[in-house]
């Protein structure tokens, strides 16, 4: 009764004809890049995908510069592991050397890939968009009636997962927090939202074009089907 059921959340993605808005996925992007990949890889994404956002080459190319990816050896002066400036063909890394490194980071939590999230969880955008706002005071009947459900130190109170209780830090607090180039005023609500459609994208980036082929395919079969019912009629007409 305390575990909430994902809020609503309309993206230009939905339905079976909908499309991405370049533009909020750009700012997603933004979101994603300046926020969430300090924790959260996107091992399933190279740079070069981005184009799909409407980046040129140019872009695509700072933007990539802008993360190290490691290579197997170790810099002989310092004893780390070397890294390289990323290119396009790259896929987007996690921060974190490995997963030991990242529990120890993390209270012991894992932050996932978020690659496949809106897939993997259910409610999908909608339950990002939710998990991102729905932070929240723990509520006092909570902690009377299940007293070990109490938020520990270093745990977050949220009635959006399923646990009630997660490692993750709100990463969305502050309005402002990124500033968008196209002028949208950036809101907490706002930049959940774009992050959401942002993972949509990053999920599945041929989502249009499965709609359009859907739509094909369903006008095409329309026309299959009044055919096959006319030459039924043909075949079988009663004498006069
Ligand atoms: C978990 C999204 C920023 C640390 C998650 C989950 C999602 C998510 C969807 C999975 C929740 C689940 O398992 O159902 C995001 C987004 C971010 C962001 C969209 C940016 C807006 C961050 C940042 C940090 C972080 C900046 C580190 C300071 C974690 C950790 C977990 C987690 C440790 C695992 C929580 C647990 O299992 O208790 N995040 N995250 N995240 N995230 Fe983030």
């Amino acid at each position: 009764e305390f575990h909430k059921h994902p809020k609503a959340l309309h993206l230009a993605s939905d339905g079976p004809f909908g499309k991405f808005d370049e533009q909020q996925l750009q700012r997603g992007f933004q979101v994603y890049k300046e926020v969430c990949a300090a924790c959260h890889g996107l091992n399933l994404v190279a740079f070069r995908d981005l184009h799909a956002l409407g980046y040129t080459e140019a872009e695509v190319k700072a933007i990539a510069d802008q993360w190290q990816i490691e290579v197997p050896s170790i810099n002989p002066e310092t004893g780390e592991a070397a890294t390289r400036k990323a290119t396009p063909p790259d896929k987007f890394p996690s921060p974190y050397a490995n997963e030991t490194a990242a529990r120890a980071a993390n209270n012991n939590a894992l932050p996932p890939d978020l690659s496949l999230i809106t897939k993997a969880r259910e409610g999908g955008a909608a339950y990002i968009y939710s998990l991102l706002t729905g932070y929240a005071r723990q509520p006092a009947e909570l902690v009377e009636k299940f007293p070990a459900a109490k938020t520990p130190p270093g745990l977050h109170y949220n009635p959006y997962f399923a646990n009630l209780n997660l490692a993750m830090p709100p990463p969305l607090t502050a309005e402002g927090q990124v500033s968008y180039a196209d002028g949208t005023k950036p809101s907490v609500q706002q930049m959940a939202t774009d992050v959401s459609a942002f993972l949509v994208w990053a999920a599945e980036p041929n989502l249009a074009r499965r709609h359009a082929s859907g739509l094909a395919v369903v006008i095409f079969l329309l026309f299959g089907a009044i055919f096959g019912y006319l030459a039924y009629r043909n075949i079988w007409q009663t004498e006069k």
